[in-house]
């Protein structure tokens, strides 16, 4: 049995997506879900689902008390679902390679510091890209840096707006996170 721990603090559809690929999978358990903002959409998953939540803060997330918190589950993995605050040196230390994001976009192409939901795809737009997509990578110290684990392209048209790669970015993630998931552990 492979212990989970996901990250979000949006509206948690990537995280829906892999509770649902899993659904019924009895290797893998999510004992915990991590979210930094009160009202995220992701805290009605978790409840609906019945999942453990812990909300943090910054103060809590920078300290070590925070690794406490999260050595009683016993993880394998930390996945970051849309998550967007900088995960600090002990816990990357702590959790070596054992940590991974997803971007909305092909990295190193619009990632970095501010670069994340809307931002990415007006970014992407404005520049008149002719492809964007996804990009799951491990995590380490710098913003969106970490070695690349899987990309997945798609097309940018004339008449997209943001809104609407987003959602064709949303299809590539909740086909691809969960296997990416399943193949590391
Ligand atoms: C995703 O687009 C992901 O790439 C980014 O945050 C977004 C989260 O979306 N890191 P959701 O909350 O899973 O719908």
């Amino acid at each position: 049995m492979k212990n989970v721990i996901l990250f979000a603090s949006g509206g948690g559809s990537n995280v829906q997506a892999i509770l649902d690929y899993f659904s019924g999978n009895n290797k893998v358990h999510f004992p915990l879900i991590v979210c930094n903002k009160a009202q995220a959409g992701v805290l009605d998953i978790a409840e609906r689902e019945g999942i453990d939540f812990l909300l943090i803060d910054r103060t809590t997330f920078k300290s070590e008390v925070f690794l406490d918190n999260l050595e009683a589950y016993d993880a394998d993995l930390l996945v970051l679902a849309g998550f967007l605050w900088k995960i600090p040196t002990f816990l990357i230390k702590a959790y070596d390679r054992k940590i991974i994001n997803i971007h909305p976009s092909l990295l190193p192409k619009y990632g970095g510091k501010g670069m994340y939901g809307s931002h990415v795809h007006q970014a992407v737009i404005e520049n008149k890209e002719v492809e964007s997509g996804i990009t799951i990578h491990l995590v380490n110290e710098e913003y969106d840096k970490g070695t690349i684990l899987l990309q997945k392209k798609v097309e940018v048209l004339g008449y997209d707006t943001p809104e609407t790669l987003a959602n064709k970015i949303h299809v590539l993630e909740h086909e691809w996170f969960s296997q990416v998931i399943e193949s590391l552990i």
